[in-house]
């Protein structure tokens, strides 16, 4: 672990600036990103209009408290280019992310927007101890996932020499470290313990491993969980925040210097706490939803974003913008299995293809071997129920877990029941989900 702090003169002036001075140019940024997704997305100015609020009325930042929120929904019903504020033929690139059902959800970037992304995720490398010349090892997925190109482009930019593997082929990535020796590594928390077990089998130990720096993020994770992949890989690991819907990675990434929860990069991302049952903001240092508003997007600004990930806002430390707390849950029910969203309704949606199987389910979640496992138990309808082999079963749960896997990207042991095998409720909502994973230390 040798990481370095980055020196005063690597720093942006933004990075240091006064409260005041970084307030003045959010609202400045504020007004113009309200007033372009107004003038141009007709969906973000119908519900403006419908609570009669308008650009103008945008005078100091807490105005933005009468503005409308955007939730996944919005993006869900303007599926899949309804929301862009630029013509299309001005998106240089497009990323998604799951949506509740079948659909994504369906983001754009002008090249503009490409080139802050990468500045963003190249600040955020350097706030984490990275450097110009730095090898960067990225096992995120590249793809839709915004993880890949995202990390990509940010390395580039900070002169690093990329590395870009994506995810999977777990040998192979140990056999190129050892190879390349790279300083940095860019993956889900979960996969790099996955490693780390890899350079264990081998005999290899942490001090042989090149790493010095890790960026860990996409899924939730804790402090235990730091101190076990530093110590198992010898590097410093790096909490980086960041969502699809607001860019990507590189929304907030924490210092090296300090360690001490994302620090939100507060000049391009307007960050708010709500209480997510009333929706009303709440002081700084209370716990809540975050909430984002772009303030330099271009071709898909989003105004008051709800993220629903739980968290509180931290004063400044290491830099004058403000941070994040560990994201402690969620306010509705995504899942993040192996670092891929999922909502129970898209697993439900593939069990409801099958006529065969009824609509009771449930979905476990265990981990073994620091990586998520799941199990969905189905049940066969009635009628056909008494009459199929153990073999068409078998059958009905293979095809299950091939459409699961298909659709939605995640393995699955799927467990085909007889009928009345699942638990009714009496009361109410049925009991879907039963995640027991360890909690989070
Ligand atoms: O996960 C972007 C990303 C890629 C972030 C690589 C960091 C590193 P989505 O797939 O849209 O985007 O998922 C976003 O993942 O709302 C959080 O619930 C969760 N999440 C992301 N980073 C963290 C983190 C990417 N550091 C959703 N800690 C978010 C906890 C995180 N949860």
């Amino acid at each position: 672990m040798s990481a370095k702090k980055p020196l005063p003169s690597d720093l942006e002036p933004i990075e240091t600036a006064s409260r005041d001075e970084i307030s003045a140019l959010q609202l400045q940024r504020l007004q113009w990103s309200v007033r372009h997704t107004y003038e141009n997305v007709p969906h973000f100015k119908a519900k403006c209009d419908a609570i009669g609020v308008h650009p103008d009325d945008l005078k100091t930042l807490s105005d933005l408290a009468r503005f409308p929120f955007t939730t996944k929904i919005d993006l869900r019903d303007n599926y899949p280019f309804g929301l862009f504020a630029v013509p299309r033929t001005q998106v240089a690139r497009i990323h998604a992310s799951s949506g509740t059902t079948g659909k994504p959800i369906v983001v754009g970037y002008t090249l503009k927007d490409i080139d802050t992304w990468a500045k963003l995720m190249a600040r955020s490398i350097r706030a984490g101890g990275g450097r110009s010349g730095d090898i960067c090892h990225i096992a995120y997925g590249y793809g839709l996932f915004t993880g890949g190109l995202g990390a990509h482009y940010g390395a580039e930019q900070m002169g690093c020499t990329v590395v870009p593997i994506s995810g999977g082929q777990t040998e192979k990535q140990v056999q190129l470290i050892q190879d390349f020796k790279p300083d940095i590594l860019m993956a889900t928390p979960s996969y790099s313990l996955v490693l780390a077990e890899e350079f264990e089998r081998l005999g290899i130990s942490p001090e042989e491993i090149s790493l010095k720096i890790g960026f860990f993020g996409a899924e939730p994770w804790g402090e235990g969980m730091r101190g076990e992949i530093e110590q198992k890989l010898g590097l410093d690991a790096i909490d980086i925040y960041g969502l699809t819907e607001v860019i990507g990675p590189g929304v907030a990434c924490e210092c090296i210097e300090s360690k001490d929860g994302p620090v939100i990069w507060e000049d391009h991302f307007y960050p708010e706490i709500i209480n997510p049952e009333t929706g009303e903001v709440v002081p700084d240092g209370e716990a809540g939803e975050l909430v984002f508003t772009s303030l330099s997007k271009e071709a898909m600004p989003v105004i008051r974003y709800r993220t629903r990930d739980l968290t509180r806002l931290l004063p400044p430390t290491s830099r004058s913008f403000r941070r994040i707390d560990r994201i402690t849950g969620r306010s509705d029910d995504m899942l993040i299995i192996r670092g891929v969203n999922v909502f129970p309704t898209q697993i439900e949606e593939q069990i409801l293809r099958d006529k065969r199987l009824s609509g009771n389910y449930q979905i476990f979640l265990s981990r073994d071997a620091h990586l998520d496992q799941v199990e969905v138990r189905c049940e066969l309808q009635r009628e056909v129920s008494a009459n199929l082999s153990a073999q068409e079963i078998a059958a009905i749960g293979k095809e299950l877990q091939h459409h699961i896997k298909t659709n939605i990207g995640i393995s699955t042991r799927i467990t085909v029941l007889k009928f009345d095998s699942i638990p009714r409720t009496v009361t109410g909502k049925a009991r879907r989900l039963f995640d027991e994973r360890p909690k989070l230390v």
